[in-house]
């Protein structure tokens, strides 16, 4: 096995610290994580926030966090966590704010300092450029940018410039949570550690790649800032590229920081620009109604908001990726809130036999690989046997089902556990390159100006849906259905 880096005392440095994704993500995967070993003594974890809050209402409100989201809470690991759990308020803005984090972290220049900003993207630039004019940048530093990363090409420039002026592009780690997800990893064994698949990964072989990421949940608390943003932005450009940068790339000469980003990067390049009339025959926006999910009666998006709004909670659409290997296959990618229920899945669909050597009468299906991500996490390859028994040859596909849950048993760590880790062990391949990002938002611009320039239609779906029947009729147009709930 190989020998994985340790992880050295450190300063965690959350800015947006008190807020919602620390308070859900961030902090619970850093219990867990001491829980499990793997902070090492005297490592101080720093929440900054705007807000004025003293170090015991925030120590509180984490404990009561994490209680309430663990089922309880073990005394003795939460003491220890709790021990090196400070609060600070500092408005990246106000020069002043800055001296107590100066204080706190004098005399600690020589451990590891990461800061991860869980703030809105438009403060980066300023808190970058804070830590580089109090000179707090040190020999060994990291700092870490959550999604998004802004909102369009030019705005992710800008950032990446500023955030660049002041660190190096090995010191940057830009997440995409999803790359830290146990299933997503396994694409890459399941694609790298086998012979079996690779020969048939390409354009002879397989049909169509189909990649949904559906959730049940709406948008809840989160409608003001969503809106505007739209299910584009926030998890094709993103999330569901990724993905597809995964099934669809070359295979890297190793997992080294950068050959997996160089093979992911030529993917996004190989993306077909979705030009207006691409954009109207192969793109299905829409927005979910009000409705039932799993028997709960929920409201429509429009009822959330309070207003109008054409923002798209859904998208469905097809793309191919322009190069030798996946030439003319499509690549359907669908995803949406509140939809029939959480499901992330990934269908690679071959072709059918070339010749048909068994009576017409049975039906022989083309082989399917299912790659579940959540929940159920698994693989499913559909092949073709013959029934049992005296009557000629009658074929049934029958499945080889492999659920990892029953192979490794149990819950798998959260992907934020994975990617703090990989922050703190200084192993930046799960994490974004510059120009990965840049690129994905290129192609994302086109697609948003096509739909600018269609005046393109917003569906509406009813919430528990599997989306609108224009998302059917998509591969329907293709004589395919979607996987789950066409
Ligand atoms: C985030 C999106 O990046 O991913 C959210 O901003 C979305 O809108 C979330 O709900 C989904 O993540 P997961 O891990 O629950 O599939």
């Amino acid at each position: 096995m190989a020998t994985l880096k340790p992880v050295d005392t450190f300063d965690l440095l959350i800015f947006g610290g008190a807020g919602d994704l620390s308070l859900r993500k961030l902090l619970p995967a850093l219990y867990h994580r001491d829980g499990a070993g793997q902070l090492p003594t005297g490592s101080r974890i720093l929440a900054i926030g705007r807000n004025e809050m003293s170090q015991e209402a925030f120590v509180s409100l984490v404990e009561d966090t994490l209680r309430a989201r663990l089922k309880g809470l073990d005394a003795d690991r939460w003491a220890r966590f709790a021990e090196r759990l400070s609060y600070l308020s500092l408005d990246a803005e106000d020069s002043a704010s800055w001296d107590p984090l100066c204080e706190q972290l004098a005399g600690f220049e020589d451990r590891l300092r990461a800061i991860y900003l869980a703030t809105p993207p438009h403060l980066f630039g300023a808190i970058a450029q804070g830590f580089k004019a109090r000179a707090l940048i040190t020999g060994n530093m990291r700092i870490v940018l959550e999604k998004p990363v802004g909102h369009d090409e030019a705005s992710a420039r800008r950032i990446n410039d500023e955030v660049g002026a002041c660190f190096e592009e090995n010191q940057i780690y830009r997440i995409d949570h999803y790359l830290g997800k146990e299933t997503v990893q396994n694409l890459l064994a399941l694609r790298f550690g086998n012979s079996l698949f690779e020969p048939l990964w390409r354009r002879e072989v397989i049909d169509h790649v189909q990649i949904t990421v559906a959730e049940d949940l709406g948008v809840g608390n989160r409608v003001d800032y969503y809106d505007g943003i739209g299910a584009l932005r926030d998890m094709v450009q993103n999330h569901l590229l990724q993905l597809l940068c995964l099934v669809a790339m070359e295979p890297p000469s190793s997992l080294d920081d950068d050959a997996v980003r160089d093979e992911k990067l030529k993917v996004l390049r190989a993306l077909q620009p979705m030009t207006a009339s691409e954009a109207r025959s192969q793109t299905v926006r829409a927005q979910y109604q009000s409705g039932a999910v799993e028997g709960t009666v929920v409201p429509g998006y429009i009822d959330e908001l309070g207003r109008g709004s054409s923002t798209e909670t859904f998208v469905a659409l097809k793309v191919g990726v322009e190069n030798w290997r996946w030439s003319g296959i499509p690549f359907y990618l669908r995803t949406g809130k509140r939809m029939a229920r959480k499901l992330s899945e990934i269908v690679i669909q071959f072709k059918p036999v070339p010749h048909a050597i068994f009576d017409a009468s049975y039906d022989t299906l083309p082989n399917q690989l299912l790659i579940q991500l959540q929940p159920d996490e698994g693989m499913k390859l559909t092949i073709m046997a013959k029934r049992p028994g005296p009557e000629g040859f009658s074929l049934i596909p029958v499945n080889l089902d492999l659920s990892f849950e029953e192979a490794f048993g149990g819950a798998y760590p959260d992907a934020y556990e994975r990617l703090l880790i990989e922050v703190l062990r200084g192993n930046p391949a799960l994490f974004m390159r510059r120009d990965e990002i840049e690129t994905a938002w290129q192609w994302t611009d086109t697609l948003l100006a096509s739909w600018e320039d269609n005046q393109q239609r917003v569906d509406r779906y009813v919430a528990g849906s599997w989306g609108p029947a224009s998302a059917a009729l998509l591969l329907d147009r293709d004589g395919r259905s979607w996987h789950t709930g066409s």
